[in-house]
Formats: structure tokens, sequence, C-alpha cells
């Protein structure tokens, strides 16, 4: 086997708790690796007034696959407020590193497997496997958006909409404008990237997740492609759902999905939905998937709170790496994490506080690395 290069990104809070057990899977398994660590999160905002260096970027250029621990985000003023004081009031704006990092290396695939294993008390039925395929460099998330409104734009506005005139007589400061911008490009290569996995999984069948009714511009472009895609696929059936509905239905019936793919914002919302049917958090794992970089991470916060603790569920982190390994090529490794994870929860025995035990996170790591 090749040595891989990969960064080690423990982020902030819980972070390098989490990396810190799924390490402990990694050794066992003797993947042939060097790891690389990269500086980011909360502490090089309020230091270097950047979340994410240059040095950082610089090193995910250089490396074959990235694992990722958590990130804490602010608001813009909140964040502003906790620099050290020669940089405050430099117009230094936060943005959060994760989002910069998907479209900086056009990380254009979040994908999200939401699978149920058996004996996870957690679960909301044993039989739920749903893989979520997540526009990951668009949509609301474009970071296109104004407050105050440019006065250009709120002419623009008040031509081209009748519920605009309203509105021309406020302030320029007393609205606010976030764009959601969905090209056609971004919208083929994610409905695309589901069907292949559809047609290369035997599944039959591919949700789009949308609101095309109300959102017609750019719903309305995404829907449109994916019926368009479809028809390459004559053996996999198009389904499509509102996002309003979706959530009622994947809790009502979700052994009726088998793969969703959705813009990037109704991805974000219906992953930690799904996420719960299957234990919560500590079970949602993530990769960020572009045609030259993977970059894979639990898709839970830093949990400040928990931090130095070791009590966090390392589960979905550990399954973060299994993705890793299934991307890089390397599957029958990455079956041997998944058969490990399914082998503990199924017996039982460690269970970190969610799963209603009190081991910690480096135990769980443990347990999972002594099956492998
Ligand atoms: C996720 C997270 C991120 C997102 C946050 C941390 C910016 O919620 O990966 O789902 O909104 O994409
Ligand atoms: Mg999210």
């Amino acid at each position: 086997m090749k040595k891989y290069r990969i960064a080690w990104l423990p982020g902030d809070g819980v972070g390098s708790e989490v990396l810190e057990a799924t390490k402990l899977v990694l050794d066992a398994l003797n993947f042939n690796a060097e790891y690389i660590h990269g500086d980011i999160g909360w502490e090089f905002w309020c230091k270097e007034g950047d979340a994410f260096p240059q040095r950082t970027i610089d090193l995910l250029n250089n490396v074959d696959a990235a694992m990722f621990g958590a990130i804490t985000s602010k608001p813009v003023k909140a964040a502003e407020q906790e620099l050290v004081p020669e940089l405050q009031g430099k117009g230094l704006v936060y943005r959060s590193p994760i989002v910069r990092m998907r479209q900086l290396f056009d990380l254009y695939i979040c994908l999200r497997p939401t699978k149920a294993y058996p004996g996870n008390p957690l679960n909301y039925k044993d039989t739920i496997d749903i893989t979520m395929f997540r526009e990951n460099t668009e949509d609301m998330y474009s970071g296109v958006e104004f407050n105050p409104v440019p006065k250009e734009l709120a002419e623009v506005l008040t031509k081209t909409s009748k519920p605009f005139e309203r509105f021309s007589k406020l302030g320029l400061d007393e609205y606010a404008v976030s764009c959601k911008v969905n090209t056609r490009k971004g919208s083929e290569r994610i409905i695309r990237a589901a069907f292949e996995y559809a047609k290369n999984n035997g599944k039959q069948s591919v949700c789009v997740v949308h609101k095309a009714n109300v959102v017609r511009a750019t719903d309305g472009l995404f829907f449109e492609t994916a019926k368009a895609i479809a028809k390459e696929y004559p053996s996999i059936r198009l389904d499509d759902a509102n996002v309003d509905a979706i959530t009622m239905w994947l809790v009502k019936n979700p052994n009726n999905y088998q793969v969703l793919v959705a813009p990037n914002l109704y991805g974000d919302i219906i992953s930690d939905l799904a996420a719960q049917l299957v234990g919560g958090l500590g079970f949602g794992c993530s990769g960020n998937i572009g045609d030259k970089l993977g970059v894979f991470e639990p898709s839970h916060g830093s949990a400040p709170k928990y931090t130095g603790m070791y009590k966090v569920n390392p589960i979905a982190t550990i399954l973060a790496a299994k993705m890793m390994l299934d991307w890089l090529g390397e599957k029958e490794l990455a079956n041997r994490i998944e058969n490990a994870t399914a082998a503990v929860i199924k017996e039982g025995k460690v269970r970190t506080y969610d799963m209603g035990g009190s081991n910690t996170t480096l135990e769980m790591g443990q347990a999972i690395a002594d099956k492998v």
C-alpha cells in the first residue's frame, strides 16, 4: 500500500478528542499514512484574524485527504469582539472556515450516510439506510449577502418585484438580503453524483428535495436539472419532495428513502434530522468531496460544554475515517472499520453517555480499534 499524506485538522472544542479516538482505530488497521497537523479554528481567528490560515490552505493542496474535527462559529459582531485588540476595528469579517474550505477546494459533494446499526438504543428504526448528497458550494452558502443593502441593489429590487415596492421607503440598513445562488453546473454535478452512487450501489430511487413551487428560479433549476439527468439513468426512479414535506416523510416512512439529493441549505437541515433517526449527531458522519480532495468530518459541532471531558461519542468521526478510506480506494480497510463499529454497537458493552453508558471517547475508540 502506498504511504498516504493525511492532513489532520482537530479544530476547536471536542474536535481533538474525537480525532484522538479515531487515530486509535486507524493505527490498529496499520493504515500506512503520515499525518500532518494543520492549524484551523477559533484560536487562529482570535490571534491572527484568520480561522483558516494560508499555511493550512497550502497544506491541503499537498495531501491525499484530510480528517477534520470541529469548528466553533460565532456571528460576525461577536467574533470581532474576540479578536486580539491590535486586530479590532480593521474590518476583518469572520466566515466559517469549513464553508470556505468547501468553496476554495471545490468540495462540491457533501456525502452524509445515515445508517442504523442494529443494537444502537438510540435508533428510531433499525432498518434505516439513507444516503444524502448535499450540494456543498453554492445556494444560501454563496456568501453573497448585504446589510445594509447597496443603493443599486435596492433600486433593482424595487423595480423588478412588486412586493419590494413596500420596502422602497425603508432605510438601506433596515433590511438585509442574502442571495441564494444556484448554477446549472453546480446542480448537475451533485445530482449526477447521487445517480452514479445509486447505480453503483443497487439503489432503486433517488429523491430530489426542493421547494420549486415557491422558490421558483433556483429550486426550479435544481428540480429541472434532476429531471434531465434522471433520463440518463432509466433504471433508477426519480422521486421528488418539497423540503417541508420531506421532514415529515422521513419521520413517518424513513424506509421509503434510499438516496436523497438536495441544495446546500436544505441538505444541511435534513441531514441533522436524518442523523437523529439513527442515534443523533454522535453517528452523523460527513465527507466533503471534490475531484482532487476529500475532507472527512463528524457533522456535529465543537460542543464547548463538553470540551476536555472526553465524553462525546467518537463514532461519527470513526465512520468519517471509514468514508475517507473508501474514497481513497482502501475498501478492505474501510469495511473493517464499519464491521468493528457495528460489532461494538451490537454488543452494547461500551457506550458513551449519549447511548446511555458512561464510557469515554477514548474507551469507545479503543473498543472499535480492538475489533478491526
Ligand atoms: C454542517 C455544519 C456547517 C454547515 C456549519 C458548521 C457551518 O452545520 O457541516 O452541517 O452549515 O454546513
Ligand atoms: Mg449542519
